[in-house]
C-alpha cells in the first residue's frame, strides 16, 4: 500500500478558535500587520514556525513527569548528556535553554571585530549573534541554493571555491554549516559537502561546528539522496555527520520534539571551559544550563524519536504532500521542497511588487486575512537590513509555511492548499507594505507595517 499514515494516533487535543475575516482584518490592524504580534488564539492553522511547536510523545510527557530537579548532577542530565553524545559523540555537552543562547556563549568567545564567520546561510539569531560581537557574518552557500527552480539534490551544500577564499584572505575564528540549511529553504547538506569543508578547515587549521537543528530529517535526505547512503540507518548517518566537527549548536525545539531546550557540544578543552564559565554566569549550572530536569528529559526521549525511520518518512513525506499540492494548483514554491517547511516563492507570485515593499510580507498577511493561517516571511524584512544601516533586497523572498512535527493533519494541510490557492489566485490584487517602526536589529519581530 502506499498510504503513508502517520505513525501515532492522537491521545490529547487543543481546540481551534475559528475567527471570522472581519476579526482577522481588526487583529492585523491592531499587530501592525506584523503576524508576530498576533495573539495566537485568533490564528486557526499555526505555520509561523517549527520551533518548541511539536506534539511531544506519551514517552516525553512520562519522562516531564520522571524530571529529577536537583541543582547539581541530577539523573536527568545524565540521561540527557548520554543522548546527545549517542548521536553526537563531542567532548563536552553545555546545555542551554535554547539554540540561540548556546549561539550567544560560543560567538562571545570565539567572536569579535575584525573577524569573518563562513555559514552556509545562517539563521537570523545566528547572523546576529555574530554580528554583536562585531564579527561579519557571511552566507556561502552554493549558487543553486540560491535559484528557487534549482532541484540540485543538496542545495544547502557549502561553495567550496568561496570558502577557500575566505579562508585564505580572512580572520576566521570557526566556519559553520546549518543542517537543513533553513533560511534557504530547508535544504540538505550532502555528507561529501560535509567531508569538503573539514578538508578546508584542517587545511586553514579552522574549526568547523554544525548548527544541526534539523540534524535528522538532513539524514533521512542524505539516506535517500546520496549515492550508496541507503541501506545505512539514521543514526549512522547523523554520527559520521558530527564527525566532520570539532562541536555543535543546537536547538531542542526542532528536531528534538522538545517545547524549549538546546545545547553546545565541542571537544576543545579549554574552549569548553570558558563556555561552561559564561553559562554559569547567563545561563545556570553546567548540568541544567535554564532548564528545568524534566526538559532535560523530554529532549532526551525526544532524540530517541526522531531518528525513527518510521517517524521521518512520515515528516518528509507530510511535508512533501502539502508541497506537491500547493505546485498543482499553480503557486510557485522553493524546489526541491524541503525538510520542515514549504516555501513559497513570493517575489514570484508577486512581480508587480518591489522588493523593498516586500512581497513575503504581503503575501503573509493575506494568508492569515484570507484564512487565519500565520506564516513567516524569510525574505527582505528579515535579511533586507545591513549592520551599515543601508538596506538592499534579499536573495529570495520567500514565506514560510514551518510544519511543527505530529501536529496538523492531513485535512488541515488540505486546508492549507486551498487558501493558499485561492489567495495566488487573485495575487495580482494585493498590495505591498512600507514600515513604520523598526528596531536597529531582528526588525521582523516587532517592526510595525502600513499597507501601500
Ligand atoms: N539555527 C537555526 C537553523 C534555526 O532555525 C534556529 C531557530 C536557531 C538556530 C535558533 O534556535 O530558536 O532555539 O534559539 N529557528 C526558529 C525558526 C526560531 O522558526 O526557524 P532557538
Amino acid at each position: 500500500f502506499h498510504t503513508i499514515i502517520e505513525p501515532f494516533r492522537i491521545h490529547s487535543v487543543e481546540p481551534i478558535r475559528m475567527t471570522t475575516r472581519e476579526e482577522r482584518i481588526a487583529a492585523l490592524e491592531a499587530a501592525g500587520f506584523n503576524l508576530f504580534r498576533l495573539k495566537s488564539e485568533d490564528v486557526a492553522i499555526d505555520l509561523l514556525t517549527d520551533s518548541g511547536t511539536g506534539a511531544m510523545s506519551r514517552d516525553q510527557w512520562a519522562g516531564i513527569q520522571r524530571g529529577d530537579e536537583s541543582y547539581a548532577g541530577s539523573p536527568s542530565w545524565y540521561r540527557f548528556e548520554a543522548a546527545v553524545k549517542h548521536l553526537f559523540p563531542f567532548k563536552h555537552v553545555i546545555p542551554t535553554h535554547q539554540g540561540r543562547a548556546a549561539e550567544r556563549i560560543l560567538f562571545s568567545q570565539l567572536g569579535g571585530e575584525g573577524k569573518t564567520v563562513p555559514n552556509n546561510t545562517h539563521f537570523d539569531t545566528t547572523r546576529a549573534n555574530v554580528e554583536f560581537t562585531g564579527a561579519r557574518a557571511i552566507d556561502l552557500v552554493i549558487a543553486e541554493g540560491q535559484d528557487p527552480t534549482s532541484e540540485h539534490p543538496f542545495k544547502g551544500n557549502m561553495d567550496l571555491g568561496a570558502l577557500e577564499l575566505v579562508l585564505s584572505t580572512e580572520h576566521v575564528p570557526v566556519v559553520f554549516m546549518t543542517v537543513t540549511n533553513n533560511a534557504g529553504g530547508g535544504q540538505p547538506v550532502s555528507l561529501e559537502n560535509l567531508r569538503g569543508v573539514r578538508a578546508l578547515c584542517d587545511r586553514f587549521g579552522v574549526p568547523l561546528f554544525l548548527d544541526a537543528c534539523r540534524f535528522a530529517e538532513n539524514a533521512y535526505f542524505i539516506k535517500h539522496r546520496e549515492p550508496g547512503q541507503s541501506e545505512r540507518t539514521i543514526t549512522d548517518i547523523v554520527r559520521e555527520m558530527a564527525s566532520y566537527a570539532d562541536g555543535m549548536t543546537m536547538s531542542a525545539k526542532k528536531d528534538p520534539m522538545a517545547n524549549i531546550g538546546g545545547w553546545l557540544a565541542l571537544n576543545d578543552d579549554r574552549l569548553a571551559e570558558r563556555c561552561k564559565t559564561m553559562l554559569i554566569l547567563t545561563g545556570g549550572f553546567t548540568t541544567y544550563g535554564g532548564l528545568a530536569g524534566r526538559d532535560l528529559e523530554a529532549i532526551a526521549q525526544g532524540l530517541e524519536e526522531v531518528v525513527q525511520e518510521e517517524y521521518l518518512r512520515y515528516r518528509i513525506c507530510s511535508t512533501a504532500y502539502l508541497g506537491d499540492a500547493l505546485a498543482d494548483v499553480g503557486v510557485p514554491i522553493v524546489r526541491p521542497i524541503g525538510g520542515h517547511a514549504v516555501f513559497l516563492d513570493a517575489r514570484q507570485l508577486l512581480p508587480h511588487i518591489d522588493p523593498l515593499e516586500y512581497p513575503g510580507q504581503a503575501l503573509a498577511v493575506a494568508l492569515y486575512r484570507e484564512g487565519g493561517i500565520r506564516s513567516c516571511e524569510i525574505g527582505t524584512i528579515m535579511f533586507g537590513r545591513r549592520p551599515d544601516g543601508t538596506e538592499v533586497p534579499a536573495a529570495m523572498d520567500l514565506v514560510r509555511l514551518a510544519i511543527p512535527r505530529r501536529t496538523y493533519t492531513q485535512s488541515q494541510l488540505d486546508y492549507v492548499v486551498e487558501v493558499v490557492g485561492h489567495v495566488a489566485e487573485h495575487a495580482d490584487e494585493l498590495r505591498g507594505y512600507a514600515i513604520t517602526q523598526e528596531p536597529p536589529q531582528l526588525r521582523h519581530f516587532t517592526a510595525t507595517f502600513a499597507e501601500l
